[in-house]
């Protein structure tokens, strides 16, 4: 399986950013700085897999002081052609174990990025690297999608999730090992190189919202908020993803080992 440094390579990179559009959009990236500065108070945040700076770059710009881990060399390069990146200090590395300094109010994990950790055992540590991030009280929040294995028909492994003119999305499931991996497939006459059709599998490790609180427990956060979406809405039974806000709980009552 094609692992996190082959697919963030210099190609990915060059086409992540879709400004103004999609989830670089103002009506996406609003409510998110909104809500990420709320949870911060006037503290630094540290978010974990910053990307290009998608979501780091305005909450940088809104005034909260702002630091990254990235496994991806070519991620940090494109940040680093921006404007106002030079107020953000990036370390390379696993999100896992890397370390970008310690008392921050605020971590953040979004676009359902602890799914690109493949194994369990490493999104538990993932909980518990934010944890050593944060001073005593300090907020974790995670935004991800709930598995969507209900709309998959009995002896079916795969759903499609977008269809479009020109595009598919295709996620098949290992049910065995909580993977799925989502098959992006660009098709048609307005592929820009000419070919018919391209191609691109990412794969994820899905988490349950119940598994998720778990691995946050493990690491000594308790559950503050759950919503459907950046603005707040309720979280339900039919929501297709959430944004969890996690508080770490005094020091004493932490889970030493896992
Ligand atoms: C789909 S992007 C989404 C995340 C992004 N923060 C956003 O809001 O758009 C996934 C990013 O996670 C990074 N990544 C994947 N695995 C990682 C890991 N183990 N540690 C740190 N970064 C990782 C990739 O290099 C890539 O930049």
């Amino acid at each position: 399986m094609i692992n996190q440094q082959q697919l963030w390579d210099d190609e990915a990179a060059g086409k992540y950013d879709t400004p103004g559009e999609g989830m670089f959009s103002p009506e996406v990236l609003g409510p998110t700085v909104e809500v990420l500065s709320e949870l911060a108070g006037g503290g630094p945040a540290v978010e974990f897999a910053i990307d290009t700076g998608r979501v780091a770059i305005p909450l940088s710009q809104a005034g909260v002081h702002v630091s990254g881990l990235e496994l991806s060399h070519a991620m940090i390069s494109r940040l680093r052609e921006k404007d106002g990146a030079e107020a953000i200090p990036v370390v390379q590395g696993d999100m896992t174990e890397a370390v970008a300094g310690d008392s921050f109010s605020l971590a953040f994990l979004v676009f359902n990025t602890i799914a690109n950790l493949l194994t369990q055992e490493d999104q538990v540590r993932c909980f518990q690297n934010a944890a050593n991030h944060l001073a005593p009280g300090g907020r974790f929040v995670i935004e991800l999608w709930v598995p969507q294995l209900r709309s998959s028909p009995p002896g079916h492994q795969g759903t499609v999730e977008v269809s479009r003119p020109g595009y598919l999305l295709v996620d098949t499931f290992d049910v065995l090992n909580q993977h799925v991996i989502s098959h992006h497939v660009g098709f048609g006459p307005e592929l820009s190189d000419g070919r018919e059709a391209r191609i691109g599998g990412t794969p994820h490790r899905y988490i349950w919202p119940s598994e998720l609180d778990l691995m946050a427990k493990l690491a000594g956060f308790e559950l503050e908020s759950r919503w459907a979406d950046w603005d707040g809405s309720d979280f339900t039974g039919e929501s297709r993803s959430h944004v969890s806000v996690y508080r770490l709980a005094a020091a004493e009552s932490r889970l030493k080992e896992f």
